[in-house]
C-alpha cells in the first residue's frame, strides 16, 4: 500500500513518518513513536483508554487516522506533565484513582480537558464528562474523588 508522509507535533516535538492511509493515530503513537502510555482497550471507540489531546481537544485516538493528524499538535500522557507529574496525575495517585491502571491515561487526558472547560464541576458533571471512558476495575468512586481534588487544588484548595 502506498505510504503518505505526515508530520505531527507530538508532546512538543515534530515527528515525520511515512504511514499507510489506514493507520490509526493510536497505532502511530504507540508503534511508530513508541508512546505506549496511550492504551488500546477496544479499538472501536467505546472505552476511551486511547484518549489524547489533538489540537486542544480530548479525542479517542482510535477514531482518527494518522493522516488526519498531519500538521496537528498531539499531547499524550507522556507529555502532559512536561517531565513531572501533572497535577491531575498527582491527584489520581493521592486519591487511589487507579487499580490496574489500564484506563488511567485515557481518564487523565479526558479529565484535564474536563477541568479546562469546567473548573468547578459537580460530581455529576464529572461522571457525565467521563461517560466515554470505561474502567473495567470499576474504580469510578476514587476517579471522581481524584478529579474533584485536582479541581480544588487548581482553585487554590478552596
Ligand atoms: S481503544 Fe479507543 S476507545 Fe477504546
Ligand atoms: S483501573 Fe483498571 S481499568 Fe480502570
Amino acid at each position: 500500500m502506498q505510504k503518505i508522509p505526515i508530520t505531527v507535533e507530538v508532546n512538543g516535538r515534530k515527528a515525520s513518518r511515512e504511514v499507510e492511509p489506514r493507520l490509526l493515530l493510536v497505532h502511530f503513537l504507540r508503534e511508530a513513536l513508541g508512546l505506549t502510555g496511550t492504551k488500546i482497550g477496544c479499538d472501536t471507540s467505546q472505552c476511551g483508554s486511547c484518549t489524547v489531546h489533538l489540537d486542544g481537544m480530548a479525542v479517542k485516538s482510535c477514531t482518527v487516522l494518522a493522516v488526519q493528524a498531519n500538521g496537528s499538535q498531539v499531547t499524550t500522557i507522556e507529555g502532559l506533565g512536561n517531565g513531572e507529574l501533572h497535577p491531575m496525575q498527582q491527584a489520581f495517585w493521592d486519591n487511589h484513582g487507579l487499580q490496574c491502571g489500564y484506563c488511567t491515561p485515557g481518564m487523565i487526558m479526558t479529565a484535564t480537558k474536563l477541568l479546562e472547560e469546567n473548573p468547578n464541576p459537580s460530581d455529576e458533571e464529572i461522571r457525565d464528562g467521563l461517560e466515554g471512558n470505561l474502567c473495567r476495575c470499576t474504580g469510578y468512586e476514587n476517579i471522581v474523588k481524584a478529579i474533584r481534588a485536582a479541581a480544588e487544588t487548581a482553585r487554590g484548595g478552596s
